[in-house]
């Protein structure tokens, strides 16, 4: 991954491939943003001038590229739009600087050293352009012969290899910390990303679990990973339920961060589908050619476990990886059978492709035997929440509003864009089922809203529970926007992280 530094060194005499500069929307065309003075002055001044010349208007994450004024001793201008002006006196804000240093990032790839002149005004924005430029110069390509550390090395374009942040002071306490932070963060939400990336028939429940202990070791986390042997033992019968199909076992996989300071707990319940072909309610194609990325939300929750312990947070913070994948065979579940689930509820199983309710079912259970002080799941649970709310943003439901208000709040902080959404009680009869104490379909209208009042009945009697329906923003099926690449995004996991911290601090309910 890329290297970050913090330098005080100025602009003209800077040894690098590229400068990035930041060019605002001004009211009379493009404005060279601060931080940019030594390249504005090499320009004699006119570089606003040059820059509308070029077609730059400076709207967000617009990338220009121009030759660097003579004496500089780097080549190559990269000048990235941070949006409007902000009012005197105020900054451009985190998510224009994350956005921007992760488009720049992305239009440096193959490059070996770039320099951001950036407008850093506090310690967050240091961060900010940290994680914008960790994650847009994130790139997967394990699997591409012409990789950058493959045979044929040289044809690949690696990502961007080290850029240093000017204006970051290298001595400043709350500047480094940032740094710190924002390294750990997007270090392991590109981790998540890898894993999303993996083709399924690399990444089965049983190699998911291994990577988990892996990583635990690393890190100094306990990891129990319950095999098919120990969930039949348990009585996990949704896990069991939805796996029974594939070759290859279902898995649940408990990661545990303790703090000897921690005076909360926070469960974090992810949904690990490693593939959905929707099982015997098979989906037609078009539908599965992505359904690799059904396991994001088991990917989130362990990433953010392992930033937790990474940053050291004050906080005991239990990850829940609910692993199966769903698969058509002779010994899968049929619409129409009967799970017993690891709470004793019974679920009739009307559709197999509603199949991420039935294994987070049992999860959530599992962690609310534990009496944490909140539970938030993460799944990529249905296709209606995707009509609803389009591709980029994900859907929040709860048992609590406070609850529900304080997690849309944490994903507005970092950056997520997220809605909260209703759990309408009326919804609720759709799933009553003649043979069982619940089916796992309900009504079609309003489905993400039908799947969050059937997860709430696993919740644990008292216990504080959010819901992120992720399946829009998991997955990027288009082109690379900002500093989210194509393929998998690592979507929710700032907002986990920064519910760990409100939940150390005390700020979180
Ligand atoms: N994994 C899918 C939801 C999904 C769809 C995620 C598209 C990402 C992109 C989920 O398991 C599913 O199939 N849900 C069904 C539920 C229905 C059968 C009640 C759906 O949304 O169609
Ligand atoms: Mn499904
Ligand atoms: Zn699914």
């Amino acid at each position: 991954m890329t290297a970050l530094t913090l330098s005080t060194a100025a602009a003209p005499g800077l040894r690098a491939d590229a400068i990035v500069i930041g060019v605002a929307k001004g009211a009379n065309g493009p404005a060279v943003a601060p931080g940019a003075e030594a390249v504005d002055k090499a320009y004699d001044g006119r570089l606003a001038g040059v820059l509308e010349t070029l077609g730059a208007s400076g709207a967000e994450a617009e990338v220009t590229k121009l030759p660097a004024p003579a004496g500089f001793k780097t080549p190559l201008v990269v000048a990235v739009g941070l949006g409007a002006e902000p009012e005197k006196d105020s900054s451009f804000g985190p998510e224009a600087l994350r956005k921007a240093a992760g488009a720049a990032a992305r239009a440096l790839a193959g490059s070996k050293k770039a320099a951001f002149a950036l407008p850093l005004g506090d310690a967050a924005d240091v961060g900010a352009v940290a994680e914008g430029v960790l994650l847009g110069a994130y790139s997967f390509d394990t699997y591409k012969e012409n990789n950058a550390s493959g045979p044929k090395a040289k044809n690949g374009k690696g990502p961007l290899a080290e850029a240093a942040l000017l204006g970051g002071k290298p001595r400043d306490a709350a500047h480094k910390a940032a740094l710190a932070r924002a390294t750990a963060v997007a270090e392991e939400l590109n981790r998540a990303r890898d894993l999303i990336n993996m083709p399924p028939n690399d990444l089965d429940p049983e190699a998911f679990a291994a990577i988990v202990q892996t990583a635990g070791k690393e890190h100094g986390l306990k990891v129990q990973v319950l095999d098919v042997k120990a969930l039949e033992k348990g009585g996990y019968g949704g896990i069991l339920g939805v796996g029974a199909g594939s070759a290859a076992g279902p898995r649940l996989v408990k990661l545990s961060y303790t703090s000897s300071k921690a005076k909360k707990h926070l469960a974090l319940v992810g949904k690990g589908i490693t593939y959905d072909s929707g099982g015997i309610s098979l989906k037609p194609a078009g539908h599965n050619e992505t359904m690799k990325c059904d396991m994001s939300g088991a990917a989130a929750v362990f990433a953010a476990v392992v930033a937790a312990a990474r940053l050291g947070l004050e906080v005991n913070v239990t990850g829940w990886l609910a692993l199966a994948e769903n698969m058509p065979s002779g010994s899968a579940t049929r619409p129409g059978d009967v799970l017993r689930m690891y709470s004793g509820k019974t679920v009739e199983v009307l559709n197999t492709d509603a199949e991420g309710r039935l294994v987070l079912a049992d999860a959530l259970w599992a962690a609310s035997a534990e009496k944490p002080d909140a539970i938030v799941d993460v799944a990529t649970l249905t296709g209606a929440m995707m009509l609803a709310l389009g591709n980029r943003t994900f859907g929040i439901m709860a048992n609590d509003d406070a609850f529900r208000t304080a997690v849309y709040e944490a994903a507005e902080e970092v950056g997520e864009p997220a809605w909260p959404m209703p759990l309408p009680e009326h919804l609720r009869k759709g799933m009553d089922s003649p043979t069982a104490d619940i089916a796992n379909m309900g009504e079609r209208m309003g489905g993400g809203l039908v799947a969050g009042l059937f997860l709430r009945e696993f919740v644990g009697e008292g216990i504080t529970w959010a819901h992120l329906d992720i399946a829009g923003p998991a997955f990027n099926d288009g082109g690379p926007f900002g500093y989210t690449p194509k393929g998998g995004t690592g979507s929710a996991v700032r907002t986990l992280v920064r519910l760990a911290e409100l939940t150390a601090s005390g700020d979180l309910g």
